[in-house]
């Protein structure tokens, strides 16, 4: 070995050892001839010190060393002086008196400072990501990933778990998202695709009688990037036979409550988990992510809004639509300013508007008089009105009601990001808090307005609530509930997964009301149907996000910070510049020509 201590190990206790480190030069200082170097290596740093008094020489080279050079140093730990330890580093008691020094390795200047908070641009940071990984915060990100994955990795050994790969090279089979086709040299004009989730595989393997299934999975989908969208990502898949519904959401919940509290003990983790209907959701939270860290929570009062003369609120109400909206505590008070900031941001939704009464006063709205509260109000209604409206929304004197106006499911995304804006607004959601919720019994479809057409609200191998597969001949086809469930947490979506199909009728009858004809389904799901035939156990599964659930728990914005190399949103890779063209022979091996060239 190099060395004989971690930089970031030494204490107290070690003053009078004889150590030798190697790691990475950051900050130097030089005090009238004293050098000294915060050496660092993946544990952390300490401060050597070169004396030319105690070693002239170490002292000499001491003096050409540079940021992130790579050095290895000999020396004694010594305790620092009274008044000069740093209690901001980990190992700020002592110092390391060093007699000899040895550079393993220079260093450009980097392009940014190797520190705590990088200034530098992210375009930068991923270009240069071996350094941006160099960085405390990024190594502590990643160290956490790595603790979340071997959580989950014993956790499931443990409950007799087998983790299995499936292939990256598969058929093309769309579950929702684009594929990445890949071209077959030795089947010319053929291509494989990478899989969007191991899916149809792991349910093959219940067939296969594998019962308990897990896999750290690389899936890929050629999508619209966001903050929490990759091209390919990360997700713990299982599956298991023989369970219902509940099975497979009390071992997630075990598993993330487990894992949390392991890694992350700060964290203030609210458990047990809540498990709401995805119809409560909509109505409570206007989302079927909800952030349940805060209230805020929504009232339908279309038929109030109908007793009034505002014509938006009528129309609306006669044209199938909703008023809906939410009580904002103690804010009766908004100024102009704050209202302009509310409207903005509905319209920025796409909502028409957005409708504000304000119960100013400190008197119960059921005890003020017809004038204050017409005074008070801003709604031209009589305040018997009022009173059931504030009953009804659960609104006090010194607040203020929002409501909008639309048509679902439009009328809930406005309402939700208005929620939201506004939790923002008044500091209720606690970053440190993690609230998570099982969302269960989604639609099995969602009518798409677009290609008119019944899409899978999940996906296609979903299976329908008990008691309603009859209702699949029916016309009501948007009532029929499923055995898919989210987890989420502080409202984004972490998990997905469902009971699955696991009878060759059923599952051809999903394929015809999503429009697939014979032939198709054939083509592109002749095996699992197959499969099916031959004593396919009933089974379900889940698949949580793993750079997701990491983002939340290291409280960074983008998910891209949890993973070592992302791509940028607009899928390119900054250090290896991927995308790019390849050699006409590579092509040409392929069979492939591109017949329209960028400019
Ligand atoms: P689904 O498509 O909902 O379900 O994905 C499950 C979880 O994977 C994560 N996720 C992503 N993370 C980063 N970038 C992306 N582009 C991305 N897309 C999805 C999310 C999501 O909740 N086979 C089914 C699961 C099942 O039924 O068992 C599936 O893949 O955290």
């Amino acid at each position: 070995m190099l060395r004989s201590a971690d930089c970031g190990s030494l204490r107290d206790e070690n003053a009078g050892d004889q150590v030798t480190l190697a790691g990475w030069v950051g900050r130097r200082r030089d005090h009238g001839g004293i050098i000294f170097l915060d050496l660092r290596d993946r544990s952390g740093a300490v401060q050597v010190v070169f004396n030319p008094e105690t070693d002239a020489d170490a002292t000499r080279v001491a003096e050409e060393v540079r940021g992130e050079w790579v050095v290895q140093i000999k020396g004694t730990v010594n305790r620092r002086p009274e008044g000069s330890e740093n209690p901001a580093m980990a190992t700020g008691d002592v110092e390391v008196m060093v007699t000899e020094i040895t550079v393993l390795n220079r260093s450009l200047t980097p392009p940014f400072y190797i520190e705590e908070d990088a200034e530098a641009d992210e375009s930068l940071r991923l270009r240069y990501r071996y350094l941006d990984l160099r960085r405390p915060p990024m190594l502590r990100n990643l160290t956490l990933r790595h603790h979340v994955v071997k959580y989950i990795r014993d956790f499931l050994s443990d409950r007799d778990f087998l983790e299995i790969e499936t292939p990256i090279l598969i058929k093309s089979t769309p579950e929702g998202a684009r594929d990445f086709l890949v071209p077959s040299r030795m089947q010319p004009g053929n291509f494989y695709a990478l899989p969007q989730s191991p899916q149809q595989m792991k349910q093959l393997l219940m067939v296969s009688g594998i019962e308990r299934y897990f896999q750290i999975a690389r899936c890929f989908r050629d999508e619209d990037l966001r903050a929490d969208r990759q091209l390919e990502f990360t997700q713990l898949d299982l599956e298991m036979s023989f369970v219902e519904e509940d099975d497979i959401l009390d071992l997630t919940e075990e598993l993330y409550i487990g894992m949390i509290e392991s890694v992350t003990p700060d964290k203030r983790l609210r458990k047990p988990f809540p498990r709401i209907t995805h119809a409560e959701a909509l109505e409570r939270y206007a989302s079927d992510k909800p952030d349940i860290r805060f209230g805020l929570e929504m009232t339908d009062v279309s038929e109030l809004a109908s007793e009034t003369e505002f014509r938006v609120f009528l129309s609306t109400v006669e044209g199938g639509g909703q008023i809906k909206g939410f009580v904002v505590p103690g804010q009766a008070g908004f100024v102009t300013g704050q209202m302009k900031d509310l409207d903005d941001t509905a319209k920025a939704s796409g909502a028409g508007g957005l409708a504000h009464i304000r119960y100013r006063g400190t008197n119960p709205v059921d005890r003020l008089s017809e004038d204050e509260i017409l005074q008070s109000a801003g709604l031209r209604m009589p305040a018997e009105w009022h009173r059931r409206l504030a009953d009804k929304m659960g609104a006090g004197p010194g607040d203020m009601i929002l409501l909008m106006a639309g048509r679902q499911p439009r009328l809930n995304v406005w309402l939700s990001a208005m929620r939201n804006h506004v939790s923002e607004l008044l500091g209720l959601p606690d970053p440190d808090e993690l609230a998570f919720a099982f969302v269960t019994k989604f639609p099995l479809f969602d009518w798409n307005e677009d290609a008119r057409r019944w899409d899978s609200s999940h996906h296609p191998f979903t299976s329908p609530e008990d008691g309603q597969e009859g209702e699949l001949d029916g016309e009501n086809l948007g009532n029929i509930k499923s055995k898919a469930y989210d987890l989420v947490c502080n409202g984004s979506e972490l998990a997905s997964g469902s009971i699955r199909i696991h009878n060759r009728q059923l599952q051809e009858k999903i394929f015809a009301i999503l429009g697939h004809s014979k032939e198709e389904v054939e083509s592109r799901f002749g095996p699992i149907l197959e499969a099916f035939e031959y004593g396919a156990p009933p089974h379900g599964g889940i698949a949580p996000g793993i750079d997701r659930l990491v983002a939340i728990l290291c409280g960074s914005p983008s998910i891209r910070d949890v993973i070592a190399f992302p791509k940028t949103q607009s899928g390119t890779d900054l250090l290896f510049e991927a995308p790019t063209p390849v050699h006409p022979k590579q092509l040409e091996e392929l069979s492939l020509r591109i017949t329209e060239k960028p400019d």
